[in-house]
């Protein structure tokens, strides 16, 4: 029985198949492409992967004897779910392993938010010190929107009320007992946290209604300087721009929105290119002033 291992997973996880005797474990060196994986596929009788593996129907209809995609994570927006269904092959992931990590995750990119922590790192890097600058705000007091009340949403939620912040919750499954025995406030449409919220963030699945559900018209209805959260799926806010899909970071652009940050990119990328661009200039300087009998220093007595 070939098992074919697309992402890299825990090799703890690796011996444990291994040690079946029945199974041939194959472990891929890193994920590879749809047109690479078809010429793999061909006799495996199941698929481990994470996120980056694409399981499409191509890749399903030449996999002709899969029985199993084992996703080692939630979302399972990687696998095409109509064509396993069709094929009869099975697609299990594991929730709940990551909810404390994630939620955790979300909650550090709220307080660096809050509290600029990556642009004053990113001066400190570059050799400045400007405090007063870098002023944030509380979370004490201010409203936290939570986009998808389930494991994640709920770790979130929890953590929130305990730093004195108010808690509103949207989930089109969420009802108002549950969201009240959490400690949130149920809003029954999803334009009450976007008028309401300080902070919002995102903890739902990618779907037909979510895919770029954070889009202009969502942001025109939110409170001027909101700050976002995505440490779901970058889908949720991401969509293409002439033609070249833009970060989410680059929805900055609208006036409104002061901050988004993304469990995947950078959320201060102005600030980053400003640093680079003075390590460059100060490598340039140092370059010039190694020359003999020339300096660009504008005092210096060798220029
Ligand atoms: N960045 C990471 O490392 C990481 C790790 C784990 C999960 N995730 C992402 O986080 C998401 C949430 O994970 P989870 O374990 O909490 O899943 P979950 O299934 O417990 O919760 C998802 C919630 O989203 C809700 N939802 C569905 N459609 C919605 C909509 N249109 N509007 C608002 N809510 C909606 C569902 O009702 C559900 O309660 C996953 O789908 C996955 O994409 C990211």
């Amino acid at each position: 029985m070939k098992i074919i291992v697309c992402d890299p997973i825990s090799p703890k996880g690796i011996a444990l198949l291994q040690q079946r005797p029945e199974f041939n474990v194959v472990v891929l060196p890193k994920p590879l492409p749809e047109a690479e994986l078809l010429l793999l596929v061909g006799d495996a009788t199941a698929l481990v992967v994470r996120s980056e593996t694409k399981v499409t129907r191509k890749v399903i209809e030449a996999a002709k004897e899969l029985r199993v995609v084992g996703r080692a994570g939630v979302g399972v927006d990687n696998v095409d779910i109509e064509a396993a269904t069709q094929h009869g092959t099975v697609v299990m992931n594991t929730p709940g392993g990551n909810t404390v990590t994630t939620a955790e995750l979300s909650f550090a990119m709220l307080l660096a938010l809050a509290r600029k922590v990556p642009q004053a790192h990113a001066t400190m890097v570059a050799g400045k010190w400007d405090r007063k600058q870098f002023q944030g705000v509380e979370l004490q007091g201010k409203t936290l929107g939570v986009l998808g009340m389930g494991r994640i949403g709920t770790e979130v939620a929890k953590r929130a009320l305990a730093f004195g912040m108010r808690v509103i919750a949207y989930d089109p499954y969420l009802t108002e007992e549950r969201a009240s025995a959490i400690g949130a406030e149920f809003a029954p449409e999803v334009d009450h946290v976007y008028r309401e919220a300080d902070f919002i963030t995102v903890h739902m699945p990618v779907t037909k209604e979510t895919r770029e559900m954070l889009n202009t018209a969502a942001f025109a209805k939110m409170k001027p300087g909101v700050r976002i959260v995505n440490c779901a799926r970058g889908e949720i806010n991401r969509r293409r721009w002439r033609g070249r899909r833009w970060m989410c970071l680059r929805w900055n652009r609208c006036p409104r929105i002061i901050r988004i940050a993304n469990s995947r990119t950078s959320y201060s990328r102005r600030t980053w290119a400003r640093a680079r661009r003075r390590r460059r200039k100060n490598a340039a300087w140092r370059w010039r002033r190694s020359l003999p009998g020339i300096c660009s220093r504008a005092r210096c007595a060798t220029r």
